[in-house]
């Protein structure tokens, strides 16, 4: 086990499945105790258990991320019972529909961007307060190279959330560096997760997006999780305002 976050407290959102999960093991492994949040409790409990069996400590709070309530829940449930938060991980997320712009409905806008961008922000309002009370922290929302470095059809909603993200972790970093908050943006290419997967529905199209990468090949979710834990850990200490692309070379791959 190593020990890059030992002491610290961690809320992880989307902890159920894929990068989330996965992120939460390692901080675990590296000492953090953890909140982890998203709405399969069963998950959750099941994450909660093999954390313990490790030897960590860890916390569930099932809910919705677009419920301002959830955001409440878990960082209370990290001042309670683990003393403060020290890391926030907003890493829930959803695609929706992959239509054209036009054929985005409004409640299918709306749903995207509350599970996406919504969601931060109501984070944020109550991590942000934990974390000065702290003396610092480290803010860290799971964004895309989608939106950022590649317009991909198909998927306005999704960019537009995920876009709004980096905008959102740059006024943070500038609200809150001088009280020793840092807010960083992480930027995933394709990863093999339940979402990435179901954007491939078949093994052509699969083919087709490990292609567009520079290694040709999709991240797995552990990949992606080093990178949060660096942006959580102290090796990033002067790391702040950040949109951080670790894609295997998507952006800039014509291949
Ligand atoms: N996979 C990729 O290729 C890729 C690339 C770039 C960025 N990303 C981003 O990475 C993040 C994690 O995605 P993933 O690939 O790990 O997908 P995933 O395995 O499908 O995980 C998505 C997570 O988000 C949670 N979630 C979704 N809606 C929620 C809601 N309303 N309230 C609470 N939790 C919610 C899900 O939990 P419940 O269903 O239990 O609520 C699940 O834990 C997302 O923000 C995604 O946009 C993914």
């Amino acid at each position: 086990m190593g020990r890059q976050l030992a002491g610290k407290t961690a809320i992880v959102t989307g902890a159920s499945s894929g990068i989330g999960r996965e992120a939460a093991s390692l901080f675990a492994r590296e000492g953090a105790r953890l909140v982890v949040v998203a709405r399969r409790r069963a998950e959750l409990e099941r994450l909660v258990a093999a954390i313990e069996a490790e030897g960590g400590e860890a916390a569930a709070v099932a809910g919705d991320v677009r419920d301002e309530a959830v955001a409440e829940e878990a960082v209370s449930v990290a001042v309670r019972r683990f003393g403060g938060l020290d890391i926030a991980f907003n890493n829930a997320g959803t695609m929706g529909e992959a239509v054209p712009v036009p054929d985005i409905t409004p409640d299918g806008w709306r749903e995207v961007l509350d599970t996406n961008l919504t969601s931060a922000f109501l984070g944020a309002r109550h991590q942000i307060p934990a974390m000065v009370a702290r003396g610092g922290g480290s803010l860290i929302v799971t964004s895309t190279f989608v939106g950022h470095t590649v317009g991909f059809p198909g998927m306005g909603a999704y960019a537009a959330s995920k876009a709004g993200l980096i905008g959102l972790v740059q006024v943070i970093a500038a609200e809150f560096g001088g009280q020793g908050v840092r807010a960083n943006a992480l930027l995933p290419g394709g990863t093999d997760t339940p979402m990435g997967r179901a954007a491939m529905a078949t093994p052509e199209a699969r083919r087709f997006v490990e292609g567009l990468h520079a290694l040709k090949r999709l991240a797995s979710p552990g990949e992606i999780a080093r990178s949060a834990l660096y942006l959580a850990s102290d090796a990033s200490s002067f790391t702040t305002g950040t949109a951080l692309l670790v894609e295997g070379g998507v952006s800039i791959s014509r291949a």
